[in-house]
C-alpha cells in the first residue's frame, strides 16, 4: 500500500515502523479518563513516558496556522518523543526544524539520537540538539538558522517563569512575521508569563479555546486569513461571550450556595 501521505496517518505510521504505538485524542467519555487526549507512546503495550505529545487536534491547529505563512526556519523547545517535531516537519516539508531537548531522563535523552536517526530514514529535515532552554537557545539559533526564526514552538518546562524566560530568549531572533506558538498555556496557567513579554515587546497575542491544552500564538503582524483561523480554533468574540456567560452562571451558583450555608 506504500507510505501514507496524510499527515496524521504518516505520524502514526512512523512510530509503528519503529516498533512503537501511539494513542491520541481518546475521548474521555468513551475511555473513562480525560488524560488520554494528549499523545502517548507505548512499546509492547507499556506506556513509555509521562512527557506527552501534543493532541492530534493540535497537529491540525499547527497545520492550519502554518498554511498562513511561508515558513522556513522552525525552532522547537521540548522534543520528548518528537511528536510535535515530526508533525512540524511533515506539515512544512520546505522548512528546517531544529529542536532543543534537555534530555534529563533516560527516555528523553535516548530520543535525541533516535529522533535524528528516524528523521534521516524518513527524509525529514530535523535536528534535535541536547541543550537547555533558554541558556543554549541563542547559540543554536545563530548556528543553525543564521539568527532568524519564522516559527517557534515552545513546549519545554511548564512554569510561568520558565515560559517567560524561553519567550524572552527568542525575541531577538524573531522578525515581523515570526509566529511564537506556546503549548499548554491554559492547562498550566501560563498566560501571566507570556503577557509580561508581550507588554515589554508589544505584539498580538491570542489564546485558542478549541485546542485541548489552550495554545497561544504571539506575533507582530497578522497574516491574511488570521481572523478565520482564530474563529476556527476558538478565539473569537462569540467564544468570549460563551465563557463570560458560563463564568457568571457559576459565580451566581456559588453565591447561592454560600448564602444557603450561612442561612
Ligand atoms: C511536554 S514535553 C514536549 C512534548 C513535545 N513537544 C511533543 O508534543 O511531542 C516537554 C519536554 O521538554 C523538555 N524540557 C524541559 N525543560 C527543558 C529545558 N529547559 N530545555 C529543553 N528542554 C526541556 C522535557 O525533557 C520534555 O521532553
Amino acid at each position: 500500500m506504500g507510505t501514507p501521505t496524510n499527515i496524521a496517518l504518516r505520524l502514526f505510521d512512523i512510530y509503528n515502523r519503529q516498533g512503537f504505538q501511539i494513542t491520541s485524542e481518546l475521548n474521555s467519555e468513551h475511555v473513562y479518563s480525560d488524560t488520554y487526549i494528549f499523545t502517548r507512546i507505548y512499546q509492547n503495550n507499556r506506556s513509555q513516558t509521562h512527557h506527552l505529545g501534543i493532541a492530534m487536534r493540535e497537529v491540525h491547529f499547527l497545520e492550519s496556522l502554518c498554511s498562513l505563512r511561508d515558513i522556513r526556519n522552525i525552532f522547537v523547545i521540548g522534543n520528548s518523543f518528537a511528536f510535535s517535531t515530526f508533525a512540524l516537519a511533515l506539515i512544512n516539508p520546505q522548512a528546517k526544524v531544529v529542536a532543543i531537548e534537555i534530555g534529563d531522563e533516560d527516555f528523553t535523552a535516548e530520543w535525541i539520537d533516535r529522533t535524528n536517526r528516524i528523521a534521516r530514514e524518513e527524509g525529514l529535515n530535523i535536528t534535535v540538539i541536547k541543550g537547555s532552554s533558554p541558556e543554549n537557545n541563542a547559540d543554536i539559533i545563530n548556528r543553525e538558522f543564521d539568527g532568524r526564526i519564522d516559527l517557534a514552538f515552545v513546549d519545554g518546562l511548564h512554569t510561568t517563569a520558565a515560559v517567560e524566560a524561553d519567550f524572552e530568549s527568542l525575541i531577538p531572533f524573531g522578525h515581523d512575521e515570526t509566529m511564537f506558538v506556546f503549548h499548554d498555556v491554559l492547562s498550566f496557567s501560563l498566560t501571566e508569563g507570556l503577557s509580561r513579554v508581550v507588554t515589554r515587546h508589544p505584539m498580538d497575542g491570542r489564546v485558542f479555546f478549541a485546542t485541548p491544552s489552550g495554545m497561544a500564538v504571539v506575533q507582530k503582524t497578522l497574516p491574511p486569513n488570521y481572523d478565520i483561523f482564530s474563529e476556527t480554533y476558538g478565539c473569537s468574540a462569540l467564544v468570549q461571550i460563551i465563557i463570560n456567560a458560563y463564568r457568571a452562571a457559576k459565580e451566581e451558583e456559588e453565591a447561592k450556595r454560600r448564602q444557603a450555608l450561612s442561612a
